[in-house]
């Protein structure tokens, strides 16, 4: 978790072809694939949950780590099922639910690493009261929902503001227009997670594409 990691999100993969297409990025080096969640109530779009969570467990290597992005509202409710469907780390909304803390805590019981994500608009004071409990701070770096987004620069200094908050263990990811100009940008600003999804899906050639964001963010 202390390493740099760039996670491909599904959300820009083929549906049709999801383990295919994420094998060609596992091949070229990700051990980290992003599982976008959303339910269409947080936001307005509906996109998958844990039953195909677990199909594409299935199909990859067990090394592989799922990292699992709910933008779902009462997260607390969806906690186990992710789970025990495969999820390596789970993060959800300070947005979502006013138990941020219990739902943390709940993450770590069910053996998963905990992720705590905050929207643009959101400031990022909650993840000091909850530090002890977080493996993963989630700076969102466009409006959540919809992929293809350009980075909202204000963001970056919100990335400064919680890696001067949380210290240098704590895994710092940014989420949203993030790709091989902005990737370094981000590792900058501290971020050590790079969650990219139409860079990676969306260019020709996906695999070469993970490549180049992963050397320009130093993994
Ligand atoms: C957006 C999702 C992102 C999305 C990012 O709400 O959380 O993970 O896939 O897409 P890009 O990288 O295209 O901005
Ligand atoms: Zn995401």
């Amino acid at each position: 978790l202390n390493h740099r990691h760039v996670a491909p999100s599904i959300l820009s993969a083929d549906l049709a072809n999801l383990a295919d297409d994420v094998r060609r990025v596992v091949d070229a080096g990700a051990t980290v694939i992003h599982f976008d969640v959303m339910d269409g109530q947080f936001v307005p779009p509906i996109t998958v949950g844990p039953v195909v969570l677990g199909a594409l467990r299935d199909a990859l290597p067990e090394s592989i780590y799922l990292d699992v992005h709910l933008m779902i509202e009462t997260p607390e409710r969806q906690i186990e099922d992710f789970a025990s469907a495969g999820a390596d780390g789970i993060t959800f909304h300070a947005e979502a639910t006013p138990h941020a803390h219990r739902v943390l805590h709940q993450i770590r019981e069910a053996d998963c690493r905990a992720g705590l994500a905050v929207c643009p608009a959101t400031p990022p004071g909650i993840f000091e009261e909850v530090a002890d409990l977080l493996d993963l701070a989630l700076v969102m770096t466009v409006n959540p929902g919809w992929g293809g987004q350009s980075l909202i620069p204000s963001t970056l200094e919100k990335v400064k503001t919680v890696r001067s908050m949380l210290g240098p263990d704590v895994a710092i990811q940014v989420d949203g227009g993030v790709d091989a100009e902005t990737a370094p940008l981000c590792a900058d600003a501290g971020a050590t997670w790079f969650v990219a999804g139409s860079a990676v899906f969306g260019a020709d050639d996906p695999a070469a594409s993970y490549q180049a964001i992963a050397a320009a963010a130093g993994v």
